[in-house]
């Protein structure tokens, strides 16, 4: 299985977001993910699935980590509880969507095969409320780990860049539909 991370997460302080909320609003930005994710398979923590509207994405498969096995999702036929240990098991290309704590966790212990970083240089809208989630960790393992394999593509103050695995080979159908999705307005 082929794993990609992919954030937006701001660039001075990577937070990632607010309470439940991510502190901005860039259409293009959810465009972005939608374009990348689109028919394809999320692994996300459930603070970042009840932070869905109506705690789903459509036309997307859903992994999701929980403590809690009793926990229920709303559409079992496209969202699956899956217990960390299984992940290993996914055998499509699994997109690792959030919330910090998946991050760090998939960034210590299986680092994905790909990075989608974008990088917010706006400001961080004072008006959402609640606890700052940060991903500092796992942009120093970032740097420690990978190499950015594409230029800065900036839109609407979002900093674009592909990041791979050092001393890996690199799967080019994916990356061209990376690039595909975020180049291709
Ligand atoms: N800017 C972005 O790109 C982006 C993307 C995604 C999310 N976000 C933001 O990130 C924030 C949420 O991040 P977060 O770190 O607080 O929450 P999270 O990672 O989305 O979810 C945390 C939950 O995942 C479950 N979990 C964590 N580790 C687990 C493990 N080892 N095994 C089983 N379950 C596990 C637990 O669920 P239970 O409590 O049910 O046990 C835990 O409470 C929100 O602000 C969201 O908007 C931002």
């Amino acid at each position: 299985m082929v794993k990609i991370a992919i954030w937006c997460r701001h660039q001075e302080t990577s937070i990632i977001g607010m309470g439940p909320n991510i502190p901005w609003h860039i259409s293009s930005d959810f465009k972005r993910f939608k374009r990348i994710t689109q028919n394809k398979a999320l692994l996300v923590g459930q603070t970042t699935y009840e932070s869905f509207p109506n705690r789903t994405l459509p036309n997307r498969k859903i992994y999701i980590l929980s403590f809690d096995k009793d926990y229920k999702v709303s559409d079992p036929q496209n969202h699956m509880l899956i217990p960390l240990e299984s992940v290993a098991d996914i055998q499509e290309e699994l997109y690792i969507s959030g919330g910090a704590s998946i991050y760090k966790l998939m960034m210590d212990k299986s680092m994905p095969d790909f990075i989608v970083d974008s990088a917010y240089m706006g400001q961080i809208d004072p008006s959402f409320k609640g606890e700052p989630v940060t991903i500092s960790r796992s942009i120093e393992l970032m740097h420690q780990n990978y190499q950015k394999i594409t230029d800065d593509f900036i839109l609407d103050n979002i900093n674009t860049t592909i990041w791979a695995k050092k001393g890996h080979p690199v799967d080019e159908k994916i990356l061209e539909h990376l690039k595909n999705a975020i180049y291709n307005f």
